[in-house]
Order: C-alpha cells, then structure tokens, then sequence
C-alpha cells in the first residue's frame, strides 16, 4: 500500500543555504532508522549530492533525453513498454544508502514539448515518492520552479530566506504561487545565515510568515560546503541544534 510521505520543497532566493538546509534536514530526518527518506535534487546545477556525500551517475533528464532518442527511432513502441522503460530506468537511477535515497533530476523539463515524457516522469517519480516517509526537495533559486511539475506533490514548503529585503521577497512570491498550485498543507520560513540574535529579532518582526526558526552563521557548515564533504560527518553544533528544533516545529 502506497504511504502518503511528508514531501517537504526547500525554497528560496539563490544563495541563501537552500542546499546546506536540504542536507542538513535530510541527515536530521534519515537518523531515524526505521524512516525512508529520499532526497531529490531538483537543482540544474546539481549540488545536494556533495552534502550528501553520494555520487550522481544518471539524472531523469539523462532518462529523459535518452528516451526521446529511443522514441524517435520508433522505439519504445507500446505505452506499456514506454511506463516499464521509464519504471526500471528511474529506480536504477536512485542511490541508495541504507535508509537513505537520493535522485537527481537534472533541467526539468528541457526543449520541445514531450509532455507525454514529462507527465510519465512526474507520475514515476510520485509513485517512487510513495515508498517513502518523508522526501526533501532540494529546489532552484527563485520562483519559477514552483510552478513546475514536480512541486505539484508538495505537502510542506520550508522557505528560506537571508536578512536581505530580496530574499524575503522572493519568499513571499514563492508562497503566493504555491498556494494557487500546489496542495501544500503546511509552510514556514527560516531565517538563515543570521549574524546574532538581534538581527533575528529585528528580522522576525518584518515578514507575514509563519517563522519557525532562524539559524546562525556557521563557520563549520562554511568549510565542510567549501571543502565539498559529507555534512553526515558534521559535528552537532548549536546551529544544527537550531535547525533541528526549526524543522520538528515544521513538521507538527
Ligand atoms: N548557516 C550557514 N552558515 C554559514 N554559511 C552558510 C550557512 N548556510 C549556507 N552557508 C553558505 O552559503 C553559501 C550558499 O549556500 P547554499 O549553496 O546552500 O545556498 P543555495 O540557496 O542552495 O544556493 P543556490 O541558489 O546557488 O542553489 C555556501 O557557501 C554555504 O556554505
Ligand atoms: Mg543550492
């Protein structure tokens, strides 16, 4: 029987730690060893598998692509073959490690219009998102990717935002949009890359959303992005402490 998973969008301007957050939920939630937990990359640049200490070989757009090869030679040439095709190419593409699953998507959805392709992928990748507890999306800068088909299934939309005026802009947008698109049942937003406690305050005063935490600027975090390693091998620091009890308020 298919599970309804906890699908949480990792949101926000470019630059503002959507990728650091992402890995650093991901490790949070895959702790727990009874929990299947799927991390999708849902960046064109491709960034969570460093975080995440996996290696991508295959996108859905590298299936994609290749399928639309294949479809223009004639082949697959049944619905029938097409679904199992894509079925087998998508599970193959996942990387697993114990609890833990990661797929990379790669540009969403490229040039030309393959909305059969397309529409095939997002229900594959809904139905592998079944199998699941709780699936982290780590998303593109800005608003647009909102609108695209696989922000369609998100449950939890966790905005994040620096202390600039544009990024909580950008977060305000990103919530008026998914509001008409997606079927999002809970949202909040976290304040990143804070400087002291007084900046949180000031800050938590000048935005309308539901805040659910706000988190420091971390040395740590810094040098284990810049030096490309597994944040599964990050100390617990009080940073992480504070995005930990940011997410379980999410999560309620
Ligand atoms: N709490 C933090 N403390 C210190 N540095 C941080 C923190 N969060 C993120 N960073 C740093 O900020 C930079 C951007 O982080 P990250 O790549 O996670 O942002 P992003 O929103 O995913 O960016 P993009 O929009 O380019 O995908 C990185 O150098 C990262 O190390
Ligand atoms: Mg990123």
């Amino acid at each position: 029987m298919q599970k309804e998973p906890v699908i949480i969008a990792v949101c926000g301007k470019g630059g503002v730690g959507k990728t650091c957050i992402s890995a650093l939920i991901v490790k949070m939630l895959s702790r727990d060893p009874s929990k299947k937990v799927l991390a999708i990359d849902a960046d064109p640049a491709v960034g969570l598998s460093f975080p995440l200490g996996v290696t991508v070989k295959k996108t859905v757009d590298d299936i994609r692509n290749d399928l639309i090869t294949r479809l223009k030679n004639g082949e697959p040439s049944t619905r029938e073959e097409l679904i199992n095709s894509l079925d087998y190419e998508l599970f193959s593409a996942l990387e697993e490690r114990e609890n833990l699953a990661f797929l990379a998507i790669g540009r969403p959805e490229g040039d030309g219009c393959y909305c059969r392709v397309n529409a095939l992928l997002k229900d594959i990748i809904k139905e592998i998102a079944g199998n699941f507890d709780y699936v982290v999306i780590d998303g593109e800068a800005g608003v647009e990717q909102i609108s695209r088909r696989v922000m369609e299934m998100v449950t939890h939309l966790l905005l994040v935002s620096d202390a600039s005026l544009k990024g909580r802009k950008v977060v305000e947008t990103i919530k008026e949009v998914a509001q008409k698109k997606c079927s999002v049942k809970q949202s909040g937003l976290i304040f990143n890359k804070m400087r002291d406690q007084e900046e949180i305050d000031a800050l938590h005063s000048k935005t309308r959303l539901f805040t659910c935490g706000a988190i420091l600027e971390n040395e740590t975090i810094r040098t284990f992005d810049r030096e490309g390693r597994s944040f599964f091998e990050l100390p617990g620091n009080d940073t992480i402490h504070q995005l930990n009890t940011a997410i379980k308020t999410f999560l309620i």
